[in-house]
């Protein structure tokens, strides 16, 4: 069983010193969790893939605690720049044309790499000492709902790690938005998160296509070999709903966007007032909360699809995919 450690100075000595060595373990981001491993050691990489369960065709992200480590990993077009000055640290995944340290087990034999530099103090610090990269797909089996507290990652992965840092409560609460400059003339949003698209189409000097969401994109050959069709699913089968509540029947409940005004049975809430920031927040929790509790549906309320709500309803799509 995995041991959850707290981020003492001792304890990131550990942890660093073990990831040098080619050990896995789930630690925090501002984000979700992720399983990280030395991105540049392809029998560490090869134990993530095996701990998720994870198929290899689809590639990890790279996470880097400080800029001067980009330039040995990616060809920096001048359309980076911008971004990485406004939005790093922070949820933004920018896929650039690799270099050739990067093993190709962790891109998947793509000739483009996934990476970001996570804002999460504790994850930064922990990424200093290493030094080198650290790869990391969210601490989930694959296809469950990613985990955005240390006790999730033990209750889902518990026996499959040594280690997990604990860096208590993730504040995104949904994976980071990944922007591909593949073709940099074309900069493609591939995976919406919490940033406005407005503010990154500026940064861009106006030129920013987003790939159609995932949900639409559902039986395509996807750029993102990753962003396949049920994802960020519970147990539990979910049912998505907007306007009027449906009824409930037996062994069924209801989470809404917005708590409702009587309080009922069976009835959940991932926001007080509907503020979609806390809504994305608390929406993966929220599903592995209600997940435990033996419910034989869950109806779920779908957000207005404005900002955020964009971003969120393409994971409550995703989640309640039956294919
Ligand atoms: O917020 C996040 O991004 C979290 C935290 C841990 O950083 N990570 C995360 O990783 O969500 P993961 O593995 O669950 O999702 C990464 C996505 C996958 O859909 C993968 O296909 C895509 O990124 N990806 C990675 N490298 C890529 C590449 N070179 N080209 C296109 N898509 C890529
Ligand atoms: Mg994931």
């Amino acid at each position: 069983m995995a041991h959850i450690l707290q981020p003492t100075p001792e304890n990131l000595d550990t942890l660093s010193a073990g990831l040098a060595a080619g050990k896995i373990a789930a630690v925090p981001t501002e984000t979700v969790y992720g399983l990280a491993c030395n991105a540049l050691d392809i029998a560490a990489i090869e134990k993530v893939y095996a701990a998720k369960a994870r198929p290899h065709n689809n590639p990890l992200i790279l996470h880097i605690a400080h800029i001067e480590q980009l330039d040995q990993l990616a060809q920096i077009p001048p359309q980076a720049h911008g971004l990485i000055e406004h939005f790093w640290p922070g949820p933004l995944t920018i896929i650039l044309p690799k270099k050739s340290i990067v093993p190709d087990k962790v891109t998947a034999g793509l000739r483009s790499v996934a990476i970001r530099m996570p804002s999460h103090p504790v994850f930064r610090e922990l990424a200093s000492r290493c030094g080198f990269p650290i790869a990391a797909p969210s601490a989930n089996p694959f296809g469950y709902v990613s985990p955005t507290k240390a006790e999730h990652v033990m209750n889902t992965m518990g026996d499959q790690i040594d280690w997990i840092l604990d860096g208590g409560d993730c504040e995104s609460g949904i994976e980071s938005t990944i922007l591909s400059l593949v073709d940099p003339r074309a900069p493609t949003i591939l995976r919406l998160g919490t940033l406005s698209i407005e503010k990154l189409a500026e940064t861009l000097g106006g030129h920013l296509k987003i790939r159609e969401t995932v949900s639409e994109n559902a039986n395509k050959s996807l750029e993102a070999p990753g962003l396949l069709r049920r994802h960020y699913s519970p147990h539990t089968k979910l049912t998505l709903f907007e306007g009027d509540a449906p009824l409930l029947g037996e062994n069924e409940a209801i989470l809404y966007i917005r708590e409702p005004s009587a309080a009922q049975p069976d009835t959940y809430s991932l926001s007080k007032e509907g503020n979609l920031k806390v809504v994305a927040h608390n929406l993966y929790s929220q599903l592995q909360a209600l997940d435990t509790k033996g419910y034989q549906r869950i109806f779920l309320e779908l957000p207005e699809p404005t900002g955020i709500g964009m971003a969120i309803l393409d994971r409550m799509s995703l989640s309640a995919a039956q294919d």
